[in-house]
This record gives C-alpha cells, sequence and structure tokens, in this order.
C-alpha cells in the first residue's frame, strides 16, 4: 500500500491500473467535496442529532460484517471525519491496517484528531483522493467500506468496479447507506421528516441550506434495496445481500469478490448483521 497519512501519493507505482475518471464527472465530484469541507465543522455533531444516535449503531452493525479472518487490511472509503473506520477498530481487534480516503480536506482534518484521540493511530492513516480513481494498487485491501458515500459518486457502477479492484480476491465489500422503509404509512412519515425538518434543522445548526436540501434529494434519488443490489452485482461482485436496518431507513449491502481458483483467502460467514 502507497498511501501516506493527509496526501495524495504523488508517485505511482507501475502496476497502479487507476480508472480515468472524465473532467465533468471530476467537476461534480470536486463540488461535492466542497460542500462536505463546508459543513465539516458540524457534520458529526447533526450525524448524531438528525439520525437520533442510530448512526452509532448502523456503524458497529457494519464492523460485525467483518470477516473473521485476522490481520484484515480495511479501506474505507468516503471516510468523511473517520467515524466509522474508529468504529471498525473499536469493535473489531482482527484489523492490522486501516485506510481512510476522502477527497474533502476539512472532514480529513477532523478524522487526523479523531484518529490521534482514539489512540489506534498506529494502524490507522487518511487519504486524501477521488474514490473512483484511487491511488492503490490492484489487490490491496481484504475489506472495502463505504457509509454514506456511495450515492455522492457521479458513476455509482464506475464508483463500484474501482472498490472491486483494490479488493484482494476472496475479499468483502460492506456498503452502508440510506433507504426508505418498504411499509407506506411508515415512509411517508420518513420522507415529511426528510424533506421538511432535516433541512430546516440542517440549515439552522450548520449555516448551509444547500447541503441539507442535498442531502434529502441524493437519498430519495438513490436506488436502494434490490436495485442496488444489481449495482453490485454488474460491478463483478458475488454473494450480494441486502440487510435492512432499523424499519428500512438504512441498509447493509455485502458483496464478495470472487476467490483465486483454490483460494480460500477469507472466511465468508456473514458474523453480523441480519
Ligand atoms: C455523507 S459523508 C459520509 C462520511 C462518513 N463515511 C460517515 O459515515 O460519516 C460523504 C462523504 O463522501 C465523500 N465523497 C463523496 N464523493 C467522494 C469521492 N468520489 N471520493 C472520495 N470521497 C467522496 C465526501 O467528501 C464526504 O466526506
Amino acid at each position: 500500500m502507497e498511501a501516506k497519512s493527509g496526501t495524495v501519493p504523488k508517485k505511482e507505482p507501475a502496476n497502479i491500473s487507476r480508472k480515468s475518471v472524465d473532467e465533468s464527472t471530476v467537476g461534480r465530484q470536486r463540488d461535492n467535496a466542497r460542500m462536505f469541507d463546508r459543513i465539516a465543522h458540524r457534520y458529526d455533531f447533526l450525524n448524531r442529532l438528525l439520525s437520533l444516535r442510530c448512526d452509532v449503531t448502523w456503524r458497529r452493525r457494519m464492523a460485525e460484517c467483518l470477516p473473521a479472518a485476522r490481520n484484515l487490511h480495511v479501506l474505507d472509503v468516503a471516510t468523511g471525519t473517520a467515524d466509522s473506520l474508529v468504529s471498525l477498530v473499536q469493535h473489531c481487534d482482527r484489523i492490522e491496517v486501516g485506510v481512510g480516503l476522502d477527497m474533502a480536506e476539512q472532514m480529513l482534518m477532523l478524522g487526523r484528531s479523531k484518529l490521534a484521540d482514539s489512540g489506534q493511530d498506529a494502524c490507522l492513516s487518511l487519504v486524501r483522493a477521488d474514490g473512483a480513481a484511487m491511488p492503490f494498487e490492484d489487490g490491496s485491501f481484504d475489506v472495502v467500506t463505504i457509509a454514506f458515500g456511495i450515492r455522492n459518486f457521479a458513476d455509482t457502477v464506475g464508483g463500484l468496479r474501482e472498490f472491486h479492484r483494490v479488493l484482494k480476491p476472496g475479499g468483502r465489500l460492506l456498503v452502508l447507506e440510506f433507504s426508505l422503509p418498504t411499509n407506506s404509512f411508515l415512509r411517508r412519515c420518513y420522507l415529511a421528516y426528510f424533506r421538511y425538518i432535516m433541512p430546516l434543522i440542517g440549515r439552522l445548526l450548520s449555516g448551509d441550506a444547500g447541503a441539507y436540501r442535498y442531502l434529502n434529494r441524493s437519498v430519495e434519488n438513490f436506488r436502494y434495496g434490490s436495485e442496488f443490489c444489481e449495482l453490485i452485482a454488474a460491478a463483478g461482485f458475488a454473494e450480494v445481500h441486502a440487510h435492512p436496518l432499523t424499519l428500512g431507513v438504512a441498509t447493509i449491502y455485502q458483496g464478495q469478490k470472487e476467490p483465486a481458483s483454490g483460494d480460500s483467502h477469507l472466511n465468508t460467514e456473514v458474523d453480523g448483521a441480519h
């Protein structure tokens, strides 16, 4: 693994097959990173408040889905302020190396102090880079996680393919993302909260009206459940499952990169989520 904490590595090893991403996609990704940089100072506080602390439980549930193997090398894409990365390490003692990657520098700055406070910073590092074209060699990680990040990718399947590339054969993908309750009454209540109450609280407390309207729109436009499972499969993953959480307002998705023939690199049992 070549990445250093807090920087985009300048020199690439010859065997990195980094994906090329077109200019308009790069522009959209940069705008998205700027938006997260603007709200970074309030991001964690608003996450806890707006999810009524459910996000803490959801992150723990994602940690429970890590493979049973030891010495795991884990990449958390769109790591933001590194909440998921810290939660993974706190709830799983099998992680040897944890890398968080994000495009938004202000989010990463908060993440760096969180890593230092966690006392786990010896095995954890943060990298500023685009998750759609990552500075890692093929097959670098046992697990790729992404929490509330994939719906921000301009090209969803392209991003998932990139995660597939950096996973070792037999490696596991875990995606935690918002979804909508299947029960129509609950969905209506939830959408009312999401459309009207949450953007209002977000605007008042972060001072950024656009960011929390964007959150609402991006969640409503996201193809969740079986439709998202199809996208994961289209990116090359096998054994794709969705595990809805908390009445379906969030879902953990899981996929496996096919093992190299004759290789049983990781225990593929699902250890946690239901
Ligand atoms: C809603 S936040 C989630 C942060 C964190 N994973 C969490 O659970 O709190 C979304 C993050 O995705 C990042 N992001 C969006 N598109 C990205 C991309 N293409 N590459 C890397 N990070 C990206 C943003 O900068 C932002 O920090």
